[in-house]
Order: structure tokens, then sequence, then C-alpha cells
């Protein structure tokens, strides 16, 4: 983990140019685990090597399978087939990785072996009980501590396919559910209140599996054999939108950022920012290696933004962009308002009493709301100290507010920026922002 633990930023800075962000979170966890159960090799090429994903790379090295790296962000993985995971001598550590602890919980309830599931402070907290609920209904034996971690699972290779309603969409509980259903007697469905990321489905696609899609509703047949297959990750949309907003709010003439995943689950933010009254082009990349996710180039012109309300049938598409777009909403005119946003009280911190905090630091009017936050653009910011509260989007969410800051801005507990953007200050500062690593 990175020895950097505070963010030091000078007011102002412009972006210019052309750059692009470190591989998605979510599709190289995926592409790991979908890897380690499929026959035969699966190379991966743009992976995120992050403290997160590193996590689940070192835990399917625990559960027995081979996976090398020949290169910064290559990595082969020789996949044990269905059922060839071993077990794991000591417990399996997700450290901050909210998404292998739920994805591991789906995988290891079907298998052989008992396992159990840990992780740091902040994941030891959140809630564990939304997968272990329909994975019980499978059949599957799983202990949590009040519905939170430690995760101990007792294997039972015989569950049963369900028709799982979500009761709030969650791409994490979707998933977990599929990857048990994979090895379950039977069909698996899940239907969900609103889309969520769909990356689950498009890359067992990849591995040869058969889904079946009718409306919010996805299924599948338990016992089908993944094959393993080649992998591009695209750059991280959740990364990019740092620099998206940062480019909407810099005195610059343009921002472009290249190959960016745009899989529609996952840019609702583009939507929120346009409707602000951004500039923001998008250039498809045709004929990319990545068929399953679509990548494009992003061109954002600095432009006036406008307050918006975001209704909550948007909050699922644009989940973990909301530091940053409540950062573009403060340097909006007139009012922003977000309800229906419970689920950002359970993410890496409670984000929007981490938002709400730091905004007020900063000098902005809101209201912290029960579901949501309300906030008065103010063009911009004054300067002040931040509490990131370790969440890796509160820090880089702050770090963009400098751009629009009349005095320097200080950000507390930043490590855990390594867990999805390593090389984060070295990306801000090549950009133009005034970022400096203490
Ligand atoms: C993720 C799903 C989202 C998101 C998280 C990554 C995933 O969580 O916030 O950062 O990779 O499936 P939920 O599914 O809990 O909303």
């Amino acid at each position: 983990m990175s020895a950097v633990s505070r963010y030091r930023l000078r007011p102002g800075g412009r972006l210019t140019g052309s750059l692009t962000v470190p591989g998605d979170k979510s599709i190289s966890h995926r592409a790991l685990m979908l890897g380690a159960i499929a026959e035969g090799p699966t190379e991966i090429s743009g992976f995120l090597a992050g403290e997160d994903c590193l996590s689940t790379l070192r835990a399917l090295i625990d559960l027995g399978v081979r996976i090398e790296r020949s290169g910064a962000t290559d990595v082969r993985v020789e996949g044990v087939g269905a059922g060839g995971l071993e077990a794991p001598a000591r417990a399996l550590d997700m450290g901050n990785a909210g998404t292998a602890m739920r994805l591991f919980t789906g995988l290891l309830a079907p298998q052989r072996f008992n396992s159990t599931l840990i992780g740091d402070q902040s994941l030891m907290r959140r809630p564990m009980q939304r997968v272990v609920v329909p994975l019980a209904m499978m059949g599957a034996q799983i202990r949590t501590h009040d519905g939170r971690p430690p995760v101990e699972i007792r294997g039972t290779p015989h569950l049963r396919g369900i028709h799982y309603s979500l009761p709030v969409a969650s791409a994490q509980v979707k998933s977990a559910v599929l990857l048990a259903g994979l090895a379950a007697t039977g069909r698996t469905s899940v239907t969900e209140p609103a889309p969520s990321r769909d990356h689950t489905e498009r890359m067992l696609g990849s591995f040869g599996a058969k889904l079946a899609h009718e409306g919010r509703t996805v299924a599948l047949e338990g016992g089908q054999r993944l094959r393993g297959t080649r992998v591009a990750v695209p750059a991280d949309f959740s990364s990019a939108a740092f620099f998206i907003v940062a480019a909407c709010l810099a005195a610059s003439p343009s921002l472009t950022l290249t190959n960016i995943g745009i899989n529609p689950t996952r840019t609702g933010l583009l939507e929120l920012l346009r409707r602000m009254g951004a500039d923001i082009r998008v250039q498809p990349r045709v004929g990319s290696d990545a068929p399953a996710e679509p990548v494009a180039d992003l061109e954002i012109h600095a432009s006036p933004l406008r307050g918006i309300t975001v209704h909550e049938a948007e909050v699922p598409l644009a989940i973990d962009e909301f530091p940053v777009f409540f950062v573009a909403a403060a340097c909006a005119s007139g009012e922003t308002l977000v309800r229906g946003a419970l689920e950002l009280r359970v993410k890496e911190s409670d984000r929007l009493a981490a938002m709400a905090e730091g905004l007020g630091a900063l000098g902005i009017e809101h209201q912290l709301l029960p579901d949501g936050l309300w906030i008065r653009g103010a063009g911009g910011f004054g300067g002040g100290t931040i509490d990131s509260r370790g969440d890796h989007r509160i820090a880089m969410a702050f770090a963009i507010a400098a751009l629009r800051a009349s005095q320097p801005i200080e950000i507390l507990d930043v490590a855990n920026v390594a867990t999805s953007f390593p090389g984060f200050v070295e990306t801000a500062r090549a950009a133009g922002l005034e970022l400096e690593a203490l």
C-alpha cells in the first residue's frame, strides 16, 4: 500500500491535452474470477493492478490458481475449471474491496471446502447480509457477525437455482447470485428494480456461458462450463470521472480521455453532467479488442454548469461517481438535489456524510438528507482540510475541487487511492493539477 498519507493542493490549475486512466476495477475482478473457474488459460490485458484487484488475485492464488503477471497490466490465469479450486490454508483477505468480498461469497458458497473472508477496517463494517440472504435461499451455509464480515462459508456443493428479486439495484449481489447459480442445479434468475452494471453478464458470455435476458431479469442454467478467453480491460470510467468533471471545471479549452469503457450501465454521470450544461463528446472506438465492453475517447470542453435534480432511477448508473458529481454541483449555478441514494451510505465510507462534511469545510451551503444531499452551487470553493475517511473516491473528488478553490486544500487519509487508481498523483499532475503528495 502507498506510503502517501496526505495531498496538498494549490488552488487553480489548467487541464490540457490527452490522458488515459488505469483499467476498470469491476472488469478486472471479474476477469480474474471467471478466468480462475474456466477451463484453459485466460489472458487479461489492461488489468488494473490496484490494491483491490490485487486482493482478488492473491485470494485466487491462495485457492490454488496459477496466475502470472507478465507486465504491469498483463495477467495470465491458468483456469482450474468448475470444482478445481482448492481449500485455502488461511482466511482470504479482501483488503478494502467490497466487490471482491461479495463476489467471492457467491463463488465460494458452492465449493467442497470451507473458507473465511476478511478485510480491512472499512470492509469489516460493510453489510454482507445482502448476499447471504439469496445464497441461503439456494442452500448455502454462511455465517456473518451481525451481517458483517468475517464471512464464514461452509462449502455446500449442491446449491439449488432460485429466482431472486433484488430489493436494491446492486451489481455485486446480482453477480454473487449468478456465480453461485453457475454451480447450482437448475435455473437461477435475478430481477433488478433498476439496471445496475452488467459486466458479469457480458463477461460470462465471453467465457461461453449462455444467459437469457428478459426485461430486468437475467437467467442462467447451472452446470455450464466456462472456456478461458482473452479479456481486454478498458480504462475505468469511474476513474475517468474525476478528470471528466475536472475538465468541465478547469479554465482550459479541452481535455481528451482515451480508451475509456462506456458501458451504458456505467456512464450515468455523462447524462447528469450534460443536463447541467457540460460539453462532452464521445468518439466510439470501433474494432476494439473488447467487443463485450464498448470503449470510446471522450473530449470534454469547459462550460458553465447549472444545478439539477437527480432521480432515484439514475442513481445506480452513476453510483460511484457521486463524490465528484457533488463537487461539480458545488461549482454550478443554482441548486442540486439528489435523493434515493441511500446506498452511498454503505460504500467504502458513508459517502453522503463524508461529502457533506467536506463541502461544509470548503464553505459550500448544503443539507445532508437521509438518502441524499442538497447543494447550493457557489461557483467555487474556499480552502480547508478534508478528512477523506480512508475513502479513495472522496479523496480524489476533493483533489478536483482545488481547480475552483480560492485557497489551498489539504486532504487527509489518502493511501486508499491506490485501491482503484494507482498513479493518480502522477496523472493529476501531468494533467495540470497542482498536487503535492506528502
Ligand atoms: C460494483 C458494484 C457497485 C459499485 C462498486 C463496484 C461491482 O456496488 O459501487 O464500486 O463491481 O459490481 P453495488 O453493486 O453494491 O451497488
